[in-house]
């Protein structure tokens, strides 16, 4: 009931908002009529985009909104802005500080796409380099190639002057990297069925008794961005999944999952479970929907509801038989609307789901849309 009420008001609010700023959105050729200049230009993001600053003045959204609204490239503003959180070690899920994997080391992925220049360029599992982010943009730039990983990301980077560090550890990961290991029984390094299992299942120790936060565990930053023109852009990046098998990219880098972008239709990014999201490609997917018509909320719907109906295995199952984790996304239409959508409203700790947005109004965190309610637990 709550559900529906908060998504009718968003978008009425929302719809309210594209005819005042100018927008006719053109419903039988879904093709929406953007006058140049007519759109407010607006930033979302995960949480973390919003709380993060790295010891400085300003958050991701903030550093990116004023950039877009100074009338910079929206790609390069999202960037500076995600570049903060990955640089921030107090942010244990991205860049410098982020969960290292099973064996102890950081391993970065991230991907972006620019929406009017229709180029895209991505890095997986990429070591000793703060800020990824960076890197994947110079994948876009400077090569003919969509996504390059493990060593070779790095020699990349080292080629384009990137400084290589040997850890990108921070005091606070590596003690929790130890003490998700001091839980692991010896014995389950000789059986990899039992390893998944047992690494999981101290992850999810440590995340019920509050030694990690249970959004900490998957980690990363989306980050979209719209510019009065109408330009389109967006980033994501991340360590990963905590305590990774080494070498495992999830969604992030890959383009149509951790991000995609349509200069002509909108953007979407993710954060949360990154296999559940890589299986249906869901932010190309909210793409789509947005290119027949779909006000962002409901294409965010549509890839939640994939990502129910794919998750079968009884291992990803929580007692109420409903998927045991969670993965949301954030969204922007080529009109200016936004939306951030979860499966589950509510953290493991009884939390509610936030998202970063900043516009005119400023900086904030707003209620991410659940599918269900309640939590995954
Ligand atoms: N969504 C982040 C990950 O699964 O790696």
């Amino acid at each position: 009931m709550k559900n529906s009420i908060n998504r009718r008001k968003f978008i009425i609010g929302s719809t309210a908002m594209g005819i005042a700023s100018g927008v006719s959105a053109n419903v039988n050729a879904q093709t929406p009529m953007v006058k140049k200049g007519s759109i407010k230009p607006v930033v979302v993001a995960s949480g973390n985009g919003h709380t993060m600053k790295n010891g400085g003045k300003f958050n991701c959204v903030e550093t990116a909104f004023n950039k877009i609204v100074k009338g910079d490239d929206v790609l390069d503003s999202l960037i500076e802005g995600v570049n903060i959180v990955e640089l921030d070690p107090l942010d244990a899920s991205v860049g410098y500080g982020g969960r290292p994997n099973a064996n102890g080391i950081v391993q970065l992925d991230s991907c972006c796409m620019h929406g009017p220049k229709k180029q895209a360029g991505g890095v997986g599992a990429l070591e000793g380099v703060r800020m990824p982010s960076l890197v994947a943009r110079d994948v876009m730039k400077k090569t003919d190639h969509h996504l390059i990983v493990g060593k070779g990301a790095q020699d990349f980077a080292r080629n384009m002057g990137y400084e290589i560090e040997d850890d990108l550890n921070s005091d606070r990961s590596r003690k929790m990297w130890l003490d998700w290991k001091r839980r692991i029984d010896p014995e389950h390094y000789l059986d990899p069925e039992k390893r998944e299992v047992a690494g999981r299942n101290a992850a999810m120790d440590m995340i019920k008794e509050g030694i990690i936060p249970e959004d900490e565990y998957y980690g990363t930053i989306n980050c979209n961005g719209i510019n009065a023109n109408g330009d389109i852009c967006g980033v994501t990046t991340t360590s990963g999944l905590a305590w990774k098998i080494p070498s495992r990219v999830g969604d992030s880098p890959i383009l149509g999952a951790g991000l995609y972008v349509d200069g002509n239709y909108g953007a979407a990014g993710s954060t949360g479970r990154g296999e559940a999201n890589l299986y249906g490609l869901c932010s190309f997917l909210i793409v789509e929907e947005m290119r027949r018509g779909s006000h962002p909320l409901d294409a965010g719907m549509a890839a939640l509801k994939r990502i129910q109906e794919n998750t079968i295995e009884k291992r990803l199952l929580n007692e109420r038989g409903l998927p045991n984790f969670s993965v949301n996304f954030y969204v922007i239409d080529k009109q200016g609307r936004y939306a951030g959508v979860t499966l589950y409203g509510e953290s493991s700790s009884g939390e509610p789901r936030k998202y970063a947005v900043c516009d005119e109004n400023g900086s904030r965190l707003e209620d991410l849309e659940p599918l269900l309610s309640g939590s995954s637990a």
